[in-house]
């Protein structure tokens, strides 16, 4: 199903993936940055014809952002109509205003709701980044799939949400929230899964030109870098190289696009010079070997 959305994976990961919507539980994808832990959420969504819903992290996000907000200004407004005597009397007005209408719904509420052609999938992405009250919070909704409205009461999923969690593991995320899920550890992909990755989301690049750019990157990831290149920067280099009309690697076109793979000044000086023919001589090397 996942290759079929050009998603390529090992089987572990097709099988806890599997797993998680046998089972109706949420799956908790830890990893490498720009190694396709945001990717499978869309890959099963557009497979089973689910709707998306993702709600991205941040630092601070709080449940008025994830849950809901009411629509202060349009609150205001039917206020202001009933004081100039256009609707309602007190008591109707603050049911209404506090009525559906008036809601806005946030992605955790909108994944509560019915949809057509099933369950959503829940994105959401990068937990890492929130702090550890909204981690609780959200321990709450995803142990009973259901959110509580103050002013409207409980409103629960008619049927459970496929739930994808991602984190970039910048601090561990709770093992409360942890032993609700399945997990799974997504790392860099070997040389083989790498290139058959390259061949399904960039097929325009030649098999030689794909195979130099994962055997180089690859190699690049052995070296001691600040931040390595995940398969995110091995796609946007051979898109890179293909507006190029680059056949084979060289030094020079590697220096010329190394911003497409590395993207902190340190890692791109200590990669100038001869440190990048001895990486492609490795890369070459190891092809030939292959
Ligand atoms: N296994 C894979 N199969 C197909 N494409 C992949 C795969 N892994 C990564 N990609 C590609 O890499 C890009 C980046 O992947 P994605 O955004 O899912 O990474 P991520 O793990 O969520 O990274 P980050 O932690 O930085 O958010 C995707 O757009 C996708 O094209
Ligand atoms: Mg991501």
């Amino acid at each position: 199903m996942l290759a079929h959305e050009d998603y390529v994976c090992g089987r572990a990961l097709a099988t806890v993936t599997f797993l998680a919507l046998k089972l109706q539980r949420p799956l908790f994808l830890e990893g490498e940055p720009g190694t396709g832990k945001t990717e499978i959420a869309k890959a099963i969504a557009t497979a089973l014809g689910r709707r998306l819903i993702r709600l991205q992290c941040y630092e601070g996000l709080d449940a008025s952002s994830a849950v809901y907000e009411w629509n202060f200004a349009a609150q205001m407004v039917a206020i202001r109509a009933a004081e100039t005597g256009q609707s309602a009397d007190g008591a109707s007005l603050r049911t209404e205003v506090f009525g559906p209408d008036f809601l806005i719904e946030r992605p955790l509420l909108q994944a509560m709701r019915a949809q057509d052609g099933g369950a959503p999938v829940l994105l959401i992405d990068e937990i890492d980044r929130t702090d550890e009250p909204f981690e609780a919070f959200l321990l709450e909704a995803l142990s009973d799939y259901q959110v509580t409205i103050p002013e409207l009461g409980t409103i629960s999923a008619p049927q459970p949400p496929i739930v994808i969690l991602t984190s970039n593991r910048t601090r561990e995320v709770h093992d409360a929230l942890k032993r609700r899920c399945l997990y799974h550890w997504v790392g860099y992909p070997d040389f083989t899964r790498e290139l058959e990755i390259l061949n399904a989301r960039v097929p325009e690049a030649s098999t030689q030109l794909s195979r130099e750019i994962v055997s180089f990157v690859q190699r690049l990831r052995g070296e001691d870098l600040f931040k390595r290149p995940g398969v995110a920067e091995t796609i946007d280099w051979a898109k890179c190289l293909l507006a190029l009309d680059v056949l084979t690697l060289s030094p020079e076109v590697i220096a010329d696009t190394l911003g497409a793979i590395l993207k902190y000044q340190d890692d791109i000086a200590q990669l100038q010079g001869l440190e990048t023919q001895k990486i492609l001589n490795e890369a070459r090397k190891s092809l030939e070997q292959a």
